[in-house]
């Protein structure tokens, strides 16, 4: 099978029911695309786990506040669709905004709102984000009738937001939350990260060696979740011109604080900062020994 290349939800319905009739499986890669070994690695597990890979390339709007980056955020289907070929992806479903919203975004009247998991963190410092994930992430299930869908680690947050979705919404879908990708320094891939200027590029590096020293700290014994969160801050605060959005340790599947974590705890140590005009998020899960 070839790459094909669906522009429209009708299209991508047929061409996933035909594939669904022979009664094989279809793994679904959303993405927003510029895509990168991150996303690649997605596609490989979906391509090792399922008969065939969709991947979708949509830049979705309602997921970005006014202020943000929507209209400067990197696209290039050149790019996109030479990944998807190299790495066997089956189809590539890249829908206009006309097509996903046709009356316009602010026409759009139902809203899925998850609750609860979205409230901090990200859904602090963007409140109408995972409104706009849960909403696309909606209506591309429904367009890709996928059997399994892979996430990114990376964005930590959105992967309990769709497993909310999927759970409550009776979606029957396998979701398969794969680990973050790295660069060799440690700095978590991310389509975003063509945004810094390289002074940022070496200060961002900080990020991964927050979360490491956060790693000897529960090594060393550490168990008060407020001397983690210091340990991240200060590691953090060694470079200059960055500011933190936030850092700190929580209980993995509920993202609730706890004050002594125990033997067994799922924890996540939540990191976002901004250097210069470039926001980066990342996280590491520990089990607590
Ligand atoms: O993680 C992303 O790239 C986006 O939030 C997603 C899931 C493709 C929805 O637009």
């Amino acid at each position: 099978m070839g790459l094909t290349t669906l522009t429209t939800i009708r299209e991508m319905q047929a061409w996933s029911a035909s594939i669904l009739k022979e009664g094989k499986t279809i793994g679904f890669v959303p993405t927003m695309g510029y895509l990168h070994e991150g996303h690649a690695s997605l596609i490989r597990k979906a391509k090792s786990v399922c008969d065939v890979v969709v991947v979708s390339v949509f830049v979705n709007p309602t997921q970005f506040a006014p202020n943000e980056d929507f209209t400067k955020y990197p696209r290039s289907i050149e790019r996109d669709t030479e990944l998807a070929l190299t790495n066997g992806v089956d189809c590539v479903f890249m829908p206009s905004a006309s097509e996903m919203y046709p009356n316009g975004t602010d026409s759009v009247r139902t809203t899925i709102s998850v609750n609860t998991i979205t409230e901090k963190f990200e859904g602090a410092f963007r409140p109408t984000h995972f409104a706009g994930v849960a909403l696309v992430v909606t209506k591309l299930f429904l367009a890709v009738q996928p059997t399994d869908t892979f996430f990114g680690r990376k964005d930590y947050q959105q992967t309990l937001v769709i497993k909310s979705l999927i759970e409550d919404l009776n979606f029957p879908i396998r979701l398969h939350v794969e680990p973050t990708m790295r660069e060799k320094d440690g700095l978590a891939m991310s389509s975003r990260n063509v945004y810094l200027q390289p002074q940022e590029r070496s200060s961002s590096v900080i990020v991964f060696r927050a979360l490491s020293s956060c790693n000897n700290a529960i090594a060393n014994g550490i168990r008060s979740s407020a001397i983690l969160d210091s340990t991240i801050q200060e590691s953090l605060n060694t470079v200059e011109n960055l500011t933190i959005d936030y850092a700190e340790c929580v209980l993995a599947d509920t993202l609730e604080r706890k004050a002594e974590f125990v033997s067994g705890d799922k924890i996540v140590a939540l990191i976002a900062v901004r250097l210069g005009t470039v926001r980066l998020i990342d996280n590491e899960v520990f089990v607590i020994p």
